[in-house]
C-alpha cells in the first residue's frame, strides 16, 4: 500500500491505498472463466462499500434513489458462475431494496459479454430491481447516464482492461456535471477506477524503445488523454525502474484529478500474489470525509479476502497447510498493526495535544493504511487507556474518540 496525499475541503489528508490488455476480451475470453486474486480484491471492495455508501448518502436523496454506473461491466458473471461486478452489485441492490433504490447502469462494448450481461439485467428487472444494460462504448452512453443521475447521489465504477475514460471525461463530464458545493446526500459523487499498471509499463516502454512501431504516437496521445497531459512522460523517464514509474504516475494522476475536482482519494495497489508486480491500482475519489473513512474500512476488509484468495490450494502434501495457519497469521498481523497505531497515537498526542481520531485518519493509520481499520484503532486506544496513557476508554464511535491525556 503506498501512502499518498489527498486534498479535501482544504484539509490535507494523507491516504493511500489482471493481467489483461486493452484489446477487447469477450465473455468467451479465459479472463472471464474464473476469478484471479486481483479481481477478488476489487470485488470485495465493491461488495463491502456500495451498500454502506448507498445507505448513507441515499438518506437525503429523493425517494432514496442512488445511481450506480459500471461503465466497463463485462459479462456480469464468470463462466464458472462467480459473480463479476454487475452480479455483485445487483445482489447489493436486492439487499437494500427495502429502503434504497440502487438504480444500476451497466455499459459493455463486447457483443458476447453484453448478451450475458443483458440476460442478468433482465432477470434482475423481473425481480423488481432498477437495472439497465447498455451496449456500446462507455463514452457514448456517459452523458445519458449522467442525466439520469442528476439530483441523485452517484457512484461510478470504471474498470477497463487498459486505458479508460479520458481525464477530461472524468473531471469535467462526471464530476463537472455534479454540484461541487453540496457534496453530501443527493450531490454525493464518488468514482472508483482501475488505473492499469500494465498499461503504464507497456505504453511507458514506448517512450524509451528505439523501434518506430505503427500506432506509437496515437498510443502515447491516448495515454496523455487518460492522464490529463504529457506530464507522465517525464515521470516515466525520471523513474529508475517500472515499479517507481507506476507508483509516480498513479500518484500524479490521483493528485491531479483530486485537485481538479476538489476531492480526496485513496490508491490501493492490487496484485495477483504478494510477490507479483502491481496489476493495477484502484483509485477512489470522494468529496466527503465520510466516504474516505468508509472506503478505508472496505479496503481493509477486502485485503483479508484477498489474502485468503492467495492461499495455495489445500492438500499440497503438508500436514499443516497455509489454510490452517491463516487465522493465526491474521492475528499476528492485527497485533503488529495495533502496536503501530498505538505508537502513531502516542506521537500525535505529543505533537498535537488532545485530538479526535476521525480528524487524523491518515496519521493514526500511518504505515498500515488500507490494511488496518476501526477495530484495530479501537484496540490500540483501549490498550493505551489500560496502560494509563490516555483518558479515552476506546468505547463508542471510533471516529469520534477524543484522545486526551490521563487525568
Ligand atoms: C476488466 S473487464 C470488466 C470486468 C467487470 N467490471 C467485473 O469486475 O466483473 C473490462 C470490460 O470492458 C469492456 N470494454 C472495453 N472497452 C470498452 C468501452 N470503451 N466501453 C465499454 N466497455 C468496454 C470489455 O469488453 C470488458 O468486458
Amino acid at each position: 500500500m503506498d501512502a499518498s496525499e489527498a486534498v479535501l475541503d482544504d484539509t490535507v489528508l494523507n491516504l493511500s491505498g489482471e493481467g489483461a490488455d486493452e484489446k477487447e476480451l469477450d465473455a468467451s475470453s479465459p479472463f472471464f472463466v474464473s476469478k484471479k486474486a486481483a479481481a477478488v480484491l476489487k470485488h470485495a471492495i465493491l461488495d463491502s462499500y456500495v451498500v454502506p455508501f448507498a445507505s448513507k448518502v441515499g438518506r437525503y436523496a429523493p425517494d432514496g434513489r442512488v445511481v450506480y454506473l459500471d461503465s466497463y461491466a463485462g459479462p456480469g458473471r464468470y463462466e464458472d458462475g462467480t459473480p463479476g461486478s454487475p452480479a455483485l452489485i445487483l445482489d447489493s441492490a436486492a439487499r437494500i431494496a427495502g429502503f434504497r433504490q440502487l438504480d444500476c447502469y451497466f455499459i459493455e462494448r463486447g457483443r458476447r459479454s453484453y448478451r450475458s450481461l443483458a440476460a442478468l439485467v433482465e432477470d434482475a428487472r423481473s425481480q423488481g430491481l432498477a437495472a439497465h444494460a447498455l451496449q456500446g462504448r462507455a463514452e457514448k452512453h456517459l452523458d445519458q447516464v449522467l442525466q439520469r443521475a442528476a439530483g441523485s447521489p452517484l457512484f461510478a465504477f470504471l474498470d477497463p482492461f487498459g486505458l479508460g475514460l479520458s481525464f477530461q471525461a472524468l473531471t469535467q463530464q462526471i464530476f463537472g456535471s455534479r454540484s461541487a458545493h453540496g457534496t453530501t446526500g443527493r450531490h454525493a459523487t464518488e468514482v472508483l477506477l482501475n488505473f492499469n499498471a500494465n498499461a503504464v509499463r507497456r505504453i511507458g516502454g514506448l517512450l524509451t524503445s528505439p523501434k518506430d512501431t505503427p500506432g506509437k504516437p496515437a498510443t502515447l496521445r491516448a495515454m496523455d488523454a487518460a492522464c490529463g497531459g504529457s506530464w507522465w512522460r517525464e515521470e516515466f523517464e525520471a523513474s529508475k525502474n517500472n515499479t517507481e514509474a507506476v507508483a509516480r504516475i498513479t500518484t500524479g494522476f490521483a493528485q491531479r484529478v483530486a485537485r481538479t475536482v476538489r476531492a480526496g482519494y485513496w490508491t490501493i495497489d492490487v496484485r495477483n500474489r504478494a510477490h507479483h508486480q502491481v496489476a493495477y491500482h484502484l483509485v477512489h475519489f470522494s468529496r466527503h470525509k465520510d466516504g474516505l473513512w468508509l472506503f478505508g474500512e472496505a479496503a481493509s476488509l477486502a485485503q483479508v479476502a484477498w489474502r485468503r484468495a492467495c492461499l495455495p490450494p489445500p492438500d499440497e502434501g503438508t500436514l499443516f497447510g497455509a489454510v490452517d495457519t491463516f487465522d493465526e497469521e491474521e492475528e499476528q498481523r492485527a497485533q503488529a498493526w495495533v502496536r503501530q497505531i498505538s505508537q502513531n497515537i502516542e506521537r500525535l498526542q505529543r505533537d498535537l495535544g488532545p485530538f479526535t481520531i476521525g480528524d487524523r485518519q491518515a496519521e493514526v493509520l500511518a504505515g498500515v493504511l488500507g490494511q488496518a481499520r476501526s477495530k484495530h484503532i479501537r484496540a490500540a486506544v483501549k490498550q493505551l487507556h489500560k496502560d494509563g496513557k490516555t483518558d479515552c476508554s476506546g468505547v463508542g464511535d471510533v471516529r469520534r474518540l477524543r484522545i486526551t491525556p490521563p487525568r
